[in-house]
């Protein structure tokens, strides 16, 4: 499974990344505000740290502003995404920019049938939002589970990036189900390495150890 971080902040991209965890970058308005940064400059920043593909998406509502901003955000570096809305207006963007060799991430998508249309647009990512949907007591893992089912029995080489990650536990059903890539905030993949019987293991080790009067440098 690709780790992508759902993050604009550079400083924690590039610890996950020194760790060989970045397989990409998403963001999204919402996280360029919280950065505080200009999109093109962050863009263009995290674009040269990490190798795979980095996510901008556009803020334009219909097809042919989408298109232009997409084409001004792949222009930024060879490894950008670039991410439109899964609405009608940005099908049409998916289907122009997707055609003109550019790899794009289809967001906000909450039904099957939504990544079915994005597949047939060719979409190269397409983003589920696990959290939002549970937040709304719906069953966000289920989402994954139904596209997955879709895109293997057509075929549709479309990749499942798992979206609104907001827990490890989501972290690890997407992954059961077989979500190509997952995006997490920092926070949640450093989390992964949690384990109440590690720490209690560790503890007991180190109180031996203690006991033992040994040094091993
Ligand atoms: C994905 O590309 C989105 O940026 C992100 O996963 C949204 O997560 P949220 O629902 O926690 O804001």
């Amino acid at each position: 499974m690709k780790f992508f971080v759902d993050t604009a902040e550079v400083d924690q991209i590039k610890e996950l990344n020194d760790l060989g965890m970045v397989d990409g970058v998403t963001t999204n308005p919402s996280l360029i505000l919280k950065s505080g940064r200009d999109i093109l400059e962050v863009t263009r920043e995290i674009a040269e740290l990490v190798d795979g593909p980095v996510s901008a998406e556009v803020v334009a509502l219909d097809a042919d502003a989408m298109i232009e901003e997409g084409r001004k955000l792949a222009q930024i570096a060879g490894n950008i995404a670039v991410k439109v809305p899964l609405t009608w207006a940005g099908l049409k963007a998916c289907k122009v920019l997707s055609d003109e060799g550019n790899m794009v991430n289809v967001t906000l998508c909450f039904s099957a049938n939504q990544a079915l249309l994005a597949a047939k647009a060719g979409a190269t990512f397409i983003s589920p939002f696990i959290g939002r949907l549970d937040d709304i007591n719906l069953d966000g893992m289920e989402l994954i589970s139904d596209i997955r089912q879709i895109y293997d029995n057509y075929g549709y080489e479309t990749q499942i990036l798992a979206a609104s990650i907001r827990t490890v536990n989501h972290a690890y059903q997407a992954a059961l189900i077989g979500a190509d890539v997952m995006t997490a905030p920092p926070a949640v993949i450093k989390k992964m390495a949690d384990h109440p019987l590690t720490d209690a293991g560790l503890d007991q080790f180190m109180e031996d150890w203690a006991k033992t009067g040994q040094k091993i440098v």
